[in-house]
């Protein structure tokens, strides 16, 4: 499990540190900026903020589902997807590594009475139809009622092949389960499989895109799907806190990021290649070179004491995570061609 990276940046200096932790850290740009602050807003518990009703609509439309609801965060958009699909008592699938399970707390089980069931993920970071439906339980008093599938992609930065996702989605629905997908970078998910969101999506019942990631936002996540299933999770997203008031500001950021930082998406994925590339001839890393990969760097320090690489790379204004010895390196759109090159040096220069 990847722990978290909050203290590693205390005390750094924003404008010469090149920050890999996450894809969460960009800031909004001045275009980004200008837009959030012409945004025309109004009060959106009420549904009366006309940007936030242009995103949702948009996303919506992006990934071929019916409705769209604008949350704070894909923490939140997960777990009113869980509330609105499964009831008490209820069960979810989902595979171990992912962020539903792994990373949210079991809010769904702790708030929702809802069950996970966590599946096992193959290298490639899918999961196995024939899992599925050995873990669908039977109609019987003993056991939860298995009600949903919840997949993810990307996991980890690797883009699970479409015919993957899409044979675990057909097992989940001939189990008559409902189908969610994670999909927080689904928009590099289908830059690296070289499709559109909308294909996707095809085989899922509904949608979680988050828009602070790659995308470049402050701030929000879009939930697609059903009209009655968004109006349900209409409903948790207020009962949780969600409901957000002249919100048009953050939409107004998607709306800017889906029409800007979205074609630039395989910027990152370039760059994050050719860190792969060029961090794998260092003696005293191993790179992690699985296909379908997108913004990340997954490395493994084989040199003697990791902690003390992640305090020289910290000198040099570079900041990473570090897990033992594995290191997640994130490339966003606030690292260029030169930011880089100062990776792959500081590296070279703290082993
Ligand atoms: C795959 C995935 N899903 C959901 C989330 C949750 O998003 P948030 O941090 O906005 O709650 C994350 C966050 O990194 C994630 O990586």
């Amino acid at each position: 499990m990847y722990a978290g990276t909050s203290k590693v940046g205390l005390g750094h200096n924003a404008e010469t540190t090149i920050d890999l932790r996450s894809d969460t850290v960009t800031r909004p740009s001045p275009g980004m900026l200008a837009a959030m602050a012409a945004a025309e807003v109004g009060d959106d518990v009420f549904g009366d903020d006309p940007t936030v009703i242009a995103l949702e609509e948009k996303v919506a439309d992006l990934f071929g589902k019916a409705k769209g609801l604008f949350l704070p965060t894909g923490t939140q958009s997960n777990l009113c997807a869980l509330l609105a699909h499964c009831g008490r008592g209820e069960e979810v699938l989902v595979g171990r590594s992912y962020h539903v399970f792994s990373a949210e707390a079991h809010g769904a089980s702790v708030l929702g009475g809802i069950a996970l069931d966590p599946l096992d993920v193959g290298a490639d970071n899918g999961v196995e139809p024939e899992d599925i439906r050995a873990a669908v339980k039977p109609d019987d008093p003993h056991y939860p009622i298995t009600r949903m599938l919840s997949l993810e992609n990307t996991v980890t930065g690797k883009a699970v092949p479409l015919a993957r996702q899409e044979a675990a989605a057909a097992a989940g629905r001939d189990m008559g389960l409902i189908v969610h997908l994670d999909a927080a970078r689904g928009f590099n998910a289908a830059a690296a499989l070289g499709i559109d969101v909308k294909t996707l999506a095809r085989s899922v019942d509904s949608v979680s895109a988050c828009l602070s990631k790659g995308l470049g936002t402050p701030a929000g996540t879009v939930l697609v799907g059903a009209e009655d299933f968004i109006a349900k999770a209409r409903r948790y997203r207020k009962m949780l806190g969600g409901g957000m008031r002249q919100v048009g500001i953050l939409a107004a950021a998607g709306l800017y990021a889906l029409e800007h930082h979205v074609p630039r998406i395989p910027d990152d994925h370039f760059r994050a290649a050719r860190l792969r590339t060029e961090l794998a001839e260092l003696d005293g890393l191993s790179v992690d070179q699985a296909p379908n990969q997108t913004n990340m760097a997954l490395v493994t320090i084989t040199a003697p004491d990791p902690a003390a690489i992640l305090t020289r790379l910290r000198d040099k204004g570079i900041l990473t995570g570090l897990d033992g010895n594995f290191m997640r390196l994130v490339v966003h759109r606030d690292i260029d061609d030169a930011g880089i090159d100062r990776v792959i040096d500081g590296f070279k220069a703290a082993l």
